[in-house]
């Protein structure tokens, strides 16, 4: 009877630390057990996903509890005090922000100008301005915050004045090289317009001055695109490699018409999220794979751009005289890796701390997940340098236990 017991315990206790290896190995699937850490304890990001990639850097842009910057202005209805509009609220000063997003003040009136079509064919005017891009609450009926919940709204208006404003934010950085960037974001408001997150890099100098062929040959650029035209369904959005089209017309391998998975619509808060790795770019919508484009993938440093605007041209669609559209941002997210001396600076004023920062070594040791969290914007730790010290001990006392038990029953 002891002897069972004993026996009994003794093969209780082998499984158990066989159990323990199994696990020790396999850690990085353990949704609940990756401890929430803060960035400065990781020295790379995996992400997930058919494109799962190793990245050195992550930024977090929170824009749920900016209660104290909402100010939700008014259209200006002249052309020129647009773009001379100043920020509507402190916040877009403040280095959390304006360190990496810059605030847009271009028109199309060059572009316009040149009065060719293969490049643009915008039939409406349009300026941007820092007016159309503020801090608004949430107003959801079903929110359950006390209505302090707030967004980052980008705007576009058509104007009776015979113009449309528009709001684009640009990564002040142009050294992005490979990256995932995710957004929680729906578009709301008029038929007519498109919203878009998306990578872009200038045509190299001296292209696209003017009407050069080279000008759209010559783009890199991947395109998440809402548009809230007549004729689209809010349940599609489409994915695009550009260019998408050239002097023969439409390129139907550089983009993707897709259905949103779920039911879900765009006029719904939804995770939106492109990767840009080497051949290809990756679209997923909640956490499901949307679409898949190596057609043109992009492949030098470029820029993150968010965006809300229409021209009238026929990819937007014109809006209705009066109306306004919106694309509401409630985070963006960016894991990616830099070509940056400065990685965070961009032309000086970036943070020292990661400046110091070093690019983690040949394998990375500290390996993050910003997938696996269970707090949007904060890594979870999926391997530590010293956790492979401790599941190498684990064979060690899996042995120890086996002797142990033979020991008992012998
Ligand atoms: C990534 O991991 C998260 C958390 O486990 C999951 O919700 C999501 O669906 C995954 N995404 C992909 C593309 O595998
Ligand atoms: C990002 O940089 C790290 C460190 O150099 C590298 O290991 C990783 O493969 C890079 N990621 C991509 C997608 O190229
Ligand atoms: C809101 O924005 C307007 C227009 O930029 C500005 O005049 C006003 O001072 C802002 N209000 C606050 C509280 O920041
Ligand atoms: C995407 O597909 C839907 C459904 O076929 C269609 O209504 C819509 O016009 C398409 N959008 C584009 C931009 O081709």
């Amino acid at each position: 009877m002891a002897k069972d017991s004993v026996r009994h315990l003794a093969a209780v206790l082998a499984a158990a630390a066989l159990v323990a290896v199994a696990r020790g190995g396999n850690s990085n699937n353990n949704n609940n057990n990756n401890p929430l850490t803060t960035d400065s304890d990781c020295q790379c990001y995996k992400t997930n996903g058919t494109a799962a990639s190793y990245f050195s850097h992550h930024r977090f842009f929170d824009f749920g509890s900016l209660h104290r910057y909402v100010n939700v202005t008014k259209p200006i209805d002249d052309f020129r005090a647009n773009a001379e509009a100043p920020p509507t609220s402190s916040y877009f000063l403040r280095p959390e922000f304006a360190d990496t997003w810059d605030i847009q003040r271009w028109d199309n009136t060059e572009l316009m100008a040149l009065n060719d079509e293969t490049i643009n064919d915008a039939t409406i005017k349009m300026v941007n301005s820092p007016n159309n891009i503020y801090i608004e609450h949430d107003d959801d009926d079903d929110d359950d915050d006390d209505g302090q919940a707030t967004h980052l709204t980008l705007r576009t208006v058509r104007h009776a004045a015979g113009f449309q404003s528009a709001a684009e934010i640009e990564s002040l950085s142009k050294g992005f090289r490979y990256l995932s960037v995710r957004m929680r974001a729906r578009t709301r408001g008029a038929r007519g317009a498109v919203t878009a997150m998306f990578t872009y890099r200038d045509p190299p100098p001296g292209q696209g001055q003017g009407p050069d062929d080279d000008y759209v040959a010559q783009t890199q650029e991947a395109d998440l695109e809402i548009l809230t035209r007549e004729d689209e369904p809010p349940t599609r959005v489409q994915y695009t490699n550009q260019p998408s089209w050239d002097e023969a017309g439409d390129i139907p391998e550089a983009t993707r018409n897709v259905t949103l998975p779920r039911g879900r619509r765009w006029t719904d808060w939804v995770d939106y999220r492109m990767d840009w790795t080497p051949g290809s770019s990756t679209w997923y919508v909640d956490g499901q794979p949307a679409a898949r484009i190596t057609f043109q993938a992009p492949r030098d440093p470029l820029q993150v751009i968010f965006n809300a605007w229409s021209d009238g041209g026929t990819w937007s669609g014109r809006m209705p005289v009066g109306a306004e559209a919106f694309l509401q941002i409630k985070w963006i997210e960016i894991v990616y890796n830099t070509t940056d001396k400065h990685p965070g600076s961009s032309g000086g004023g970036g943070k020292a701390k990661e400046e110091e920062d070093a690019e983690p070594e040949a394998g990375c040791r500290k390996v993050c997940s910003i997938d696996e969290t269970s707090r949007i914007g904060t890594p979870v730790l999926l391997s530590a340098g010293t956790s492979a010290v401790a599941v190498s001990a684990l064979p060690w006392l899996s042995a120890l236990l086996t002797v142990c038990a033979c020991f008992m029953l012998c």
